[in-house]
């Protein structure tokens, strides 16, 4: 557990957390428990959200279960629907739910760039969309979680670079339009973290210690890293923070994300 926060900063807070059961938001889910919130998880795999949810009913915390695929708003709609049905309310939603593989750009098809801009993209559209009314009634917030792939150009991630500039574009335009309602929405843009899926599939382990070169503080990204930045711009210290994508990257991106 985090111990950068006070653990009640969260207290009687209804999180809504897509991708909620592995990976980087699965870390973000887990901390918004550990710090009062209550936790509702959408993923694909309902084996994903099993493991989550044991884990934090572990420690005490509260985690709720729906599986959904957010590329499906009907879906998306009933999760959210579930959701307000066992807590009440909706405070916070989370957009971490997110499809990835390297392919160059002359051997991908059309429906692979589909494929990942529908999850990530439309995805996080659909679930703002589906939450707006309950974050309007509780003047809640969104937190989507992009990269910074597409801040230069990243060869064998058109479609992912595509998609998060996307993710990015959403966060913008909803803070302007649903600031009025109170709803505050920001993003995180994390770069190399250690331990996830999307490294595991995207870095080959001989080029580590290359790219580890390139990050300005020396060392890959924890997950840890991008719980405390989450549960700040969560947290009513963030209060006044709207339209902003956080990059907790080390500096990575201003040398450029390519290893070529
Ligand atoms: C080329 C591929 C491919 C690959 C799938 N496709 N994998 N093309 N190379 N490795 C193509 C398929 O051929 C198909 O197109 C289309 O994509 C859809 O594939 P499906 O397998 O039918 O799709 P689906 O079952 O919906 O799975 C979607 C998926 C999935 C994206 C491919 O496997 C997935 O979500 N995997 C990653 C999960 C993950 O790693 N999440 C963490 C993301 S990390 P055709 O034309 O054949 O029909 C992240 C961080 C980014 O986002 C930043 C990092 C720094």
């Amino acid at each position: 557990m985090s111990n950068l926060f006070n653990t009640d900063i969260l207290q009687g807070k209804v999180a809504f957390v897509t991708g909620g059961g592995t990976g980087i938001t699965g870390g973000v889910a887990r901390a918004f428990a550990e710090h009062g919130a209550k936790l509702a998880i959408t993923s694909r795999k309902e084996e994903n959200l099993a493991a989550m949810k044991a884990a934090v009913e572990g420690f005490g915390g509260e985690c709720f279960t729906v599986a959904a695929d957010v590329r499906d708003y009907e879906a998306v709609e009933n999760a959210i629907a579930k959701t307000v049905e066992h807590y009440g309310k909706i405070d916070i939603v989370v957009n971490g739910a997110a499809g990835n593989f390297l392919c160059a750009a002359d051997q991908l098809s059309s429906n692979g760039f589909g494929t990942v801009v529908d999850i990530d993209t439309k995805g996080t559209f659909n679930v703002c969309r589906a939450s707006f009314e309950e974050l309007k009634k509780s003047k809640g917030q969104i937190l989507n979680i992009s990269a910074t792939l597409h801040y230069l150009a990243t060869p064998m991630q058109i479609h992912v670079s595509a998609a998060k500039a996307g993710v990015d574009a959403i966060t913008r335009n909803l803070s302007v339009e649903w600031g009025r309602h109170g709803i505050r929405v920001n993003g995180i843009a994390p770069g190399p973290i250690e331990d996830t899926e999307g490294m595991k599939r995207l870095l080959m382990p001989e080029l580590k210690d290359k790219m580890t070169k390139k990050i300005p503080l020396g060392r890959f990204g924890r997950i840890a890293d991008i719980e405390n930045s989450a549960l700040f711009l969560a947290s009513d210290g963030a209060s006044y923070i709207n339209g902003v994508t956080l990059v907790v990257d080390g500096g990575q991106w201003l040398l450029g994300t390519s290893l070529m």
